[in-house]
């Protein structure tokens, strides 16, 4: 199944939508921080430069390999990345979810808000995806506490499971299960 184009998802705090290339300054604004940085993957630059920046833009239009990302806007700037990829064969009801937000936007609701407009859309437009899951730093309480109010569940510990800056670290995996409910029943194609 391909995948569907980003769409826009509007909420109280955010509106989720797309990446453009003239989001790159504001994009490198929030995201080059130690404490955004710290959290993410092991890819994620630091510093991050405007080339950085547009780049992203310009590959999460185009790349099936990064899933659907989209850019959180909050006063008129972006200030923070979302994203669902799903996986690919016998794990295509599986979806990974991320998320970040710029510092100076923290403890407003936005990143609770984007997830739970992302969740209830993959519900409603992945047909095969049963799963969403967030593996998280163990560290990290600020995005299991997203998670948890996202009605997401601590579904296990992953314990010496990855590789950040030079040292190996836990993670905890958080899981929403889609709802059943005869609306929401996950069609897998043959
Ligand atoms: C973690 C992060 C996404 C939270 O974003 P946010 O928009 O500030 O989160 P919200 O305002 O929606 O917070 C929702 C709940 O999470 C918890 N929470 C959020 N930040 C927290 C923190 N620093 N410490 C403890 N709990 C926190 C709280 O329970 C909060 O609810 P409350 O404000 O009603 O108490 C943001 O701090 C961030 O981007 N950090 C760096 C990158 C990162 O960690 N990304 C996630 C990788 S898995």
């Amino acid at each position: 199944m391909s995948a569907p184009d980003v769409p826009v998802l509007r909420g109280a705090r955010c509106v989720l939508r797309p990446l453009g290339i003239n989001d790159a300054p504001s994009l490198q604004l929030h995201a080059d921080n130690e404490l955004v940085w710290r959290n993410l993957f092991e890819g994620f630059p630091r510093p991050y430069t405007l080339a950085d920046a547009q780049n992203w833009c310009a590959v999460t239009s185009h790349s099936p390999a990064m899933g659907l990302v989209w850019g959180i806007e909050r006063d008129g700037q972006i200030v923070g990345c979302i994203s669902v990829r799903p996986e690919s064969g016998w794990m295509r009801c599986n979806a990974e979810v991320g998320y970040w937000i710029g510092q100076a936007y923290w403890r407003r609701g936005i990143a609770s808000e984007a997830l739970r407009l992302v969740t209830s859309w993959a519900w409603a437009s992945l047909p095969e995806v049963t799963r969403l899951f967030a593996p998280i730093f163990a560290w990290n309480e600020g995005s299991q506490g997203v998670a948890r109010k996202c009605g997401y569940d601590k579904e296990a510990e992953l314990r010496r499971s990855a590789i950040k800056a030079g040292q190996v670290i836990d993670r905890v995996q958080w899981a929403a299960i889609r709802p059943i409910n005869p609306g929401a029943n996950a069609i897998i194609q043959p």
